[in-house]
């Protein structure tokens, strides 16, 4: 051993070797879950996502019909660009279909939040009744430990995946959650991101973007680089058309609001890469058009 006086740090932690964490292939690959798509309830968006299969000795690429199983993505976008209804969309589709699904809301209180969820329903043409108890939402915007305090709150999600078994879990926002101690954000983002792993959860984190960044770049909660750790991002933006070179460009008057989506990387499947409209319509569904440059 090293002499303490000398290095202090050998004294406390003696280097060990960590047997768990070698894993030869077969191993790994024992543990890989299968993927396939989850349906997000937001039309437009399933189609986006493709996996390739060999068949026959032949490579095909297969609709996944939905983002993968077990992926972590971040959506991101400025204020009002519909992060928060497609957050909605994905639970109320969820839960509609007898999954559990975890709400954890930072920014307002559960109370507004189901609300807004049964308005979602009653969009989506869904009967909240019949399955409202499927979600099961943790009120970090009321409660300030769950809001301050991530071992708090692991600790209570944990229960809650354990009691409800979840599959689902849904944060708006994470940004939220490191407000004040931005310098913290990729490290909370990290232990989130792991935590979701740990406990097989498919799940969107919100983080809201600044007005600053540029539009459609997945600079997310200012340029903490949130998207390096999760699986994927989806970047939201609006853009007002205030030029004429931006009227023929999106085919739109002068004076509108165009909306716009990405997918900005996805390590667990293919997807597409095109900036596509998208709407909100006069219910509060938010959906994905055709890419800006055209095609299907
Ligand atoms: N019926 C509706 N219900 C709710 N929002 C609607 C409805 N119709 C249109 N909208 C639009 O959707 C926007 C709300 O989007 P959303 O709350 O998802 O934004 P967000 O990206 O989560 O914003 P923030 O970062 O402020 O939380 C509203 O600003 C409004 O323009
Ligand atoms: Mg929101």
């Amino acid at each position: 051993m090293e002499d303490p006086k000398e290095y202090p740090e050998a004294h406390h932690t003696e280097a060990r070797v960590i047997k768990e964490g070698i894993l030869v292939g077969s191993e790994a690959l024992a543990k890989a879950p299968k993927v396939y798509g989850i349906p997000t309830g937001v039309e437009g968006l399933d189609d986006l996502f493709f996996i390739v299969e060999v068949e026959n000795g032949k490579v095909v690429k297969k609709n996944l019909g939905g983002i993968p199983a077990y992926s972590v993505f971040n959506i991101t976008g400025v204020n009002d660009t519909g992060k928060s209804l497609m957050a909605e969309q994905f639970t109320v589709k969820q839960a509609s279909e007898g999954h559990k699904v975890a709400f954890i809301t930072v920014e307002a209180p559960a109370n507004f939040v189901i609300a807004s969820l049964k308005l979602r329903a009653a969009a989506m043409g869904l009967n909240f009744e019949d399955f409202e108890d499927n979600i099961i939402m943790i009120d970090a915007a009321s409660h300030t430990p769950l809001r301050e305090n991530i071992p708090d709150l692991l600790a209570t999600l944990a229960y809650a995946i354990k009691t409800y078994k979840i599959k689902f879990t849904v944060i708006d926002s994470v940004t939220g959650l490191f407000e004040n101690k931005e310098m913290l954000a990729r490290g909370i983002v990290r232990r989130l991101f792991n935590f979701m792993k740990k406990w097989y959860q498919t799940a969107l984190f919100i983080s809201q973007k600044r007005s600053g960044h540029e539009e459609l770049t997945a600079e997310a909660a200012g340029g903490y680089a949130v998207g390096h750790i999760v699986d994927g991002t989806m970047v939201l933006a609006k853009e007002v058309i205030d030029s004429s070179f931006k009227a023929k460009l999106y085919k739109r008057e002068i004076g509108e609001i165009v909306r716009l989506f990405r997918i900005d990387g996805c390590r667990m499947a293919g997807h597409d890469t095109r900036v596509h409209y998208m709407e909100i319509t006069d219910t509060g569904l938010v959906r994905i058009l055709e890419p800006i440059g055209g095609g299907k």
